[in-house]
């Protein structure tokens, strides 16, 4: 409802001197009793203060098709006579610059609060002015579905953008206080949730995706971190990031007791999924089983550190490791092939056929990781003799050998305080002594 001019214009000079009894009467009499019976009339309506708005200018009342009163004032004016004088906020509601009062109040009365015909549910009021697509969306946030706009905007002013109550990120967590309880509580939170706004993931209103949110999962997340978007279509994705959960299978969204947003420690939350004989197909390994009762975990392993060995997101070597290594049986040593270990794992231990300092695997000083991988022709993997996650023999060497085609070679390793010695399937029984040189041919004699 606008106001319209209420008539073409008179000029009527005659002040017109109307008694209270007179303007009593207006309700009373047939003529406009509707305004008596509005469930919420405006106090002046309900005080029978007719003149306070209207000014009769003609002597004759009622004139047949025409009017013998008009407005005291125009828009705004007209209210500020016993209101607040609205506008001198930053952010001013056009309808509200414009003085147009009436576009949302009806000036007597309304069948509800406010003066507003609406009641508590708003929607239909603004959206005679704003576009209702967002407003229709699959999933709706609760006060907007109810038309609780009020709850966030201000109708006429405010301090903030959006004619938000209060600043953006106060007014959501005024509702959502189980959330600012635990952000108060939480070693780690999301930097967004700190120093941003809920809306940078959140739409308010309603959204074609559950939980409100801006986009789908994953793309809503990439948005900020495009790297890790580049890994989806790595050589070796992980595929649990491409299904419909993805981020937050791993992620908390707002904040975290453990790390990097994990929900628990990481390598519980790898074994969660990495604990199965069912995962994938053909499927993978049972990485639980293959750490249950080990006598000896790989570094990493037991500091609870998966990802410092595999991106977790994915990546362009195999099984997601951070770095290049060979997957066969044989890769002799070339500069980079053994970059994955080596980048933890001292970088000579491969390069010189004689060391005294670079490993202990080693007859005297003859490095005999050189002999078995720089050899080549067959150049042997480390998980040849090496379990990459855990073993029950020293040294990480497994007990029951490495895969050979359909054979597990057999080790049978075991350490001497000086060196070692094995019984493996790959060739007569072997010693080795750093400090007393096994000489080979001649050994056990
Ligand atoms: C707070 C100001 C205000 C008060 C008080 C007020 N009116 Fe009005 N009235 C208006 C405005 C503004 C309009 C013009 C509405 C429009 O054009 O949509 C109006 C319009 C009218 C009209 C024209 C028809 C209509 O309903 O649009 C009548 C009749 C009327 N008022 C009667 C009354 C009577 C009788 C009283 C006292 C019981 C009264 N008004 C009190 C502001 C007021
Ligand atoms: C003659 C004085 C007067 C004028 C003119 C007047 N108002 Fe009021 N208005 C009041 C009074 C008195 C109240 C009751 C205040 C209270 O309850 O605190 C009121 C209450 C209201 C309320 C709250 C109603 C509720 O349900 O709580 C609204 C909205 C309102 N006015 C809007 C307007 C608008 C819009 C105009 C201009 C078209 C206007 N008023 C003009 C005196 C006036
Ligand atoms: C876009 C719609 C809209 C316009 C335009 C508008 N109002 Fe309101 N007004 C509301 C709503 C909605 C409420 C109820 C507020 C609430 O629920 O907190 C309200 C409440 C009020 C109130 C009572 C509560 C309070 O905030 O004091 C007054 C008085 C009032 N308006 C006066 C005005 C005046 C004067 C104008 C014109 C300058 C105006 N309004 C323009 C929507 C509007
Ligand atoms: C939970 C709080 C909340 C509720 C409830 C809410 N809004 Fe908003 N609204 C916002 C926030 C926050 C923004 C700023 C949006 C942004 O940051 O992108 C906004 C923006 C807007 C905008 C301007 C930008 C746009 O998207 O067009 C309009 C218009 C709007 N809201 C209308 C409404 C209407 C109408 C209702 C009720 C049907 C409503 N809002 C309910 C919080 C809310
Ligand atoms: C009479 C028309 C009209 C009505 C009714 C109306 N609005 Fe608006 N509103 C506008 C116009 C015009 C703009 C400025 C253009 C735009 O952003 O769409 C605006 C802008 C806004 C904005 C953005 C303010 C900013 O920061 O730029 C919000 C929020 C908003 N309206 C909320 C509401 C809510 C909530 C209601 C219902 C209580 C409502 N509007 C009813 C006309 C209206
Ligand atoms: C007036 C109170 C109120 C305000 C303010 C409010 N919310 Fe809500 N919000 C609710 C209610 C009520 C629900 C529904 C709760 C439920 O179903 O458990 C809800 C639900 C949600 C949901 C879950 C929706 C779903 O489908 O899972 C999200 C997300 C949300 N709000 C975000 C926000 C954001 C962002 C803001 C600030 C822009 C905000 N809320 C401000 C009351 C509020
Ligand atoms: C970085 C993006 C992001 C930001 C910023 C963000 N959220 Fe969320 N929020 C999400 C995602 C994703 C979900 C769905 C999480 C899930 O299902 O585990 C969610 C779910 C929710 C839910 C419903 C589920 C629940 O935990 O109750 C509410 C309510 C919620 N958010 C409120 C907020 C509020 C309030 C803020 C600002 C303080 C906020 N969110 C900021 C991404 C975000
Ligand atoms: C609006 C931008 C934005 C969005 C959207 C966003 N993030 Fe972030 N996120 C950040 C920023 C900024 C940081 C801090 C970056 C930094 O410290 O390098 C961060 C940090 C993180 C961290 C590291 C936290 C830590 O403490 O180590 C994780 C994990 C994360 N985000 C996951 C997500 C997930 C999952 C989503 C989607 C649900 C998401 N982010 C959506 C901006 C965003
Ligand atoms: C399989 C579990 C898993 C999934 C799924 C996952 N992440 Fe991660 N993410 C991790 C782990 C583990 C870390 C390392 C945490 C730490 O810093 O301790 C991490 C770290 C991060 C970091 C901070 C460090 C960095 O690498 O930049 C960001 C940002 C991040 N993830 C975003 C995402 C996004 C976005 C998605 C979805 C596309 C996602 N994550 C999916 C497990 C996962
Ligand atoms: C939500 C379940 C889930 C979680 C949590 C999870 N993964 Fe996975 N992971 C999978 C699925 C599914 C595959 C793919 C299985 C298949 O189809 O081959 C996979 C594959 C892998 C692969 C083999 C990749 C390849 O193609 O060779 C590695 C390595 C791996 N995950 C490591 C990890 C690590 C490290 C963590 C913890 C940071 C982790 N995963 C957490 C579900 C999960
Ligand atoms: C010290 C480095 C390192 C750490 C730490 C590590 N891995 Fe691995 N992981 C490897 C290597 C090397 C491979 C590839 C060789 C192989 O499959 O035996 C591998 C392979 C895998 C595979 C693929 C198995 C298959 O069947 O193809 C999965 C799944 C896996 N790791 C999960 C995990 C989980 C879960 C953790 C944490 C508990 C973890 N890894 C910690 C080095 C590591
Ligand atoms: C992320 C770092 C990291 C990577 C990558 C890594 N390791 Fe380790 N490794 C360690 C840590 C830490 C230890 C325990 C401390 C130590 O003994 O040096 C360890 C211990 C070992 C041991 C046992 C040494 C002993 O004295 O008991 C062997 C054998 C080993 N790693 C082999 C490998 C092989 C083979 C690879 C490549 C498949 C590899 N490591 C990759 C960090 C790593
Ligand atoms: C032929 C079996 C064999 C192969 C293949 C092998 N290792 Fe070893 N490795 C050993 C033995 C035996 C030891 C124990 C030496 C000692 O302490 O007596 C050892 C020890 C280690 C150690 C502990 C530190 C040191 O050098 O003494 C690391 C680290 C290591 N190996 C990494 C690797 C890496 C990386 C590869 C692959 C590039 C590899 N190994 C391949 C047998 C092997």
């Amino acid at each position: 409802m606008r106001i319209k001019p209420l008539v073409t214009v008179f000029f009527f000079s005659i002040v017109f001197a109307v008694s209270p009894a007179w303007a009593g009467s207006c309700l009373t009499s047939a003529c406009h009793q509707a305004l008596a019976g509005l469930k919420y009339p405006h106090q002046p309506v309900k005080d029978e203060e007719c003149l306070a708005c209207h000014l009769q200018r003609a002597t004759v009342h009622p004139i047949p098709k025409g009017k013998s009163f008009e407005l005291s004032a125009k828009g705004a004016k007209l209210c500020e006579q016993c209101h607040e004088v609205l506008g001198k906020k930053r952010v001013v509601h056009p309808p509200v610059k414009d003085g147009d009062c009436l576009s949302c109040h009806n000036p007597h009365g309304a069948k509800g609060r406010f003066l507003l015909d609406n009641g508590e549910d708003l929607t239909t009021l603004c959206l005679g002015c704003h576009d209702s697509a967002p407003f229709k969306q699959k999933f709706m946030h609760g006060p907007t579905a109810v038309g609780a706009c009020t709850q966030c905007h201000n109708p006429h002013e405010s301090g903030e953008k959006w004619l938000l109550k209060e600043e953006s990120r106060a007014n959501c967590l005024k509702c959502h206080a189980d959330l600012a309880k635990a952000l108060k509580e939480s070693p780690v939170i999301h930097s967004p949730l700190k120093n941003s706004h809920c809306t940078s993931c959140h739409n308010p209103h309603g959204s074609a995706v559950p939980h409100v949110l801006r986009k789908k999962l994953p793309d809503l997340c990439l948005d900020c971190h495009g790297g890790i978007g580049k890994k989806l279509t790595a050589k070796t994705p992980h595929k649990t990031l491409q299904q419909p959960g993805g981020c937050i299978e791993c992620h908390q969204a707002h904040y975290s007791k453990a790390k990097g947003l994990l929900p628990s420690d990481e390598k519980s939350l790898c074994l969660g999924c990495h604990g199965s004989d069912k995962l994938g197909s053909p499927p993978l390994r049972n990485i639980k089983k293959e750490l249950d009762g080990k006598k000896q975990l790989h570094g990493p392993i037991q500091a609870g550190r998966c990802s410092a060995c595999h991106d977790p997101h994915g990546s362009d070597y195999a099984s997601m490791l951070r770095g290049a290594y060979p997957t066969g049986f044989y890769a002799p040593y070339q500069e980079g092939a053994y970059d994955f270990c080596l980048g933890c794992h001292n970088k000579e231990m491969l390069r010189f056929a004689e060391t005294s300092i670079y490993t202990k695997f080693r007859n005297g000083k003859r490095n005999l990781h050189f002999v078995h991988i720089a050899d080549k022709r067959k150049g042997r993997t480390c998980l040849t003799c090496h379990e990459p996650h855990a073993a029950d023999g020293e040294k990480l060497i497994s007990k029951e050998g490495p895969p050979f085609g359909a054979w597990l070679i057999p080790i049978n390793f075991k350490t001497t305080p000086t060196g070692g010695g094995c019984v493996p399937g790959c060739h007569r029984s072997l010693k080795y002594d750093r400090d007393k040189p096994v000489v080979y041919g001649q050994e056990g004699k």
